[in-house]
């Protein structure tokens, strides 16, 4: 069998006493969404800054790509195609959405446009960035400034920056968080035809989202996984229901 994507062996991390991540061991596929889900304080955000190289594992094995990445930089495995989206920072709210997706384009880069003209880099860069855009469907909002764009248009935008990266795998960490239901939904679409194109670990509160669009779940509770399975089969595992499902669904 071919390798993952992605893959964890063995992650251990604590803070203090406290242990947040317990010997997490999983995989992510080219063209796969795989949900990690799991009640608040569970350790998926932790999980998530482990894999982009923000936080360092006491212990265990981050591989992407067929290689040990555990030691790597946050830029260099972004540079090797491992993207995380919704980082605050990452907007500049003056610039038009193009801009911000020029920028972005322009970092992947480095200095492969150096021989080119001025006007003939800046052209090369707005049609990468235009098409980042596109695939996220904000092309015909391209030239207003980020600040006028709704909620959900910065969550589109923050998506095309991270695929101005050039990303194989992307780490999405509560992609709906803060949207309204037409949003949402907006965002389940645009994320399902991303999902055939790149590998996406899917951190989401949202259910509906998550059964709508993972084809693997994982359950983390107290920085352990604890299932792993098909939307369907997570769904009707007691042992989820009673750890986070059962009270998810009660409170909706
Ligand atoms: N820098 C830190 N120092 C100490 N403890 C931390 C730190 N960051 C997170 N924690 C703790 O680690 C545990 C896991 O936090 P984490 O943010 O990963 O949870 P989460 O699953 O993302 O939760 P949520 O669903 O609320 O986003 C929590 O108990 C949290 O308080
Ligand atoms: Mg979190």
């Amino acid at each position: 069998m071919a390798e993952p994507l992605l893959e964890l062996r063995g992650l251990n991390k604590s803070f203090g006493g406290l242990r947040v991540t317990e010997n997490v061991s999983l995989t992510l596929e080219a063209g796969e969404i795989h949900a990690l889900i799991g009640p608040n304080g569970a350790g998926k955000t932790t999980l998530i800054q482990q894999i982009s190289g923000a936080l360092a594992p006491d212990s265990g094995e981050i591989r992407f790509l067929g290689e040990d990445v555990t030691r790597l930089s946050m830029a260099r495995r972004a540079r090797r195609g491992l993207a995380r989206s919704f980082q605050i920072t990452s907007v500049i709210p003056s610039f038009s959405a193009l801009e911000n997706a020029a920028l972005a384009v322009q970092a992947r880069s480095g200095s492969s446009f150096r021989f080119f003209r001025p006007a003939a880099r800046e052209a090369a860069l707005n049609e990468a960035a235009m098409a980042a855009l596109e695939e996220v469907g904000l092309a015909p909002r391209a030239h207003l400034p980020a600040a006028a764009l709704s909620h959900g248009e910065r969550r589109q935008l923050e998506l095309a920056i991270a695929l101005a990266m050039r990303p194989r795998a992307l780490l999405l960490d509560e992609p709906l968080a803060g949207t309204g239901p037409e949003e949402a939904e907006r965002l389940i679409r645009i994320l399902r035809g991303l999902g055939a194109r790149y590998g996406i670990l899917l951190v989401e509160h949202d259910m509906r989202a998550v059964f709508a669009l993972a084809q693997r779940v994982s359950v983390l509770a107290q920085g352990r996984v604890i299932a792993t399975g098909s939307p369907a089969g997570i769904r009707a595992d007691p042992v989820v229901r009673a750890a986070y499902l059962g009270e998810e669904e009660g409170e909706g």
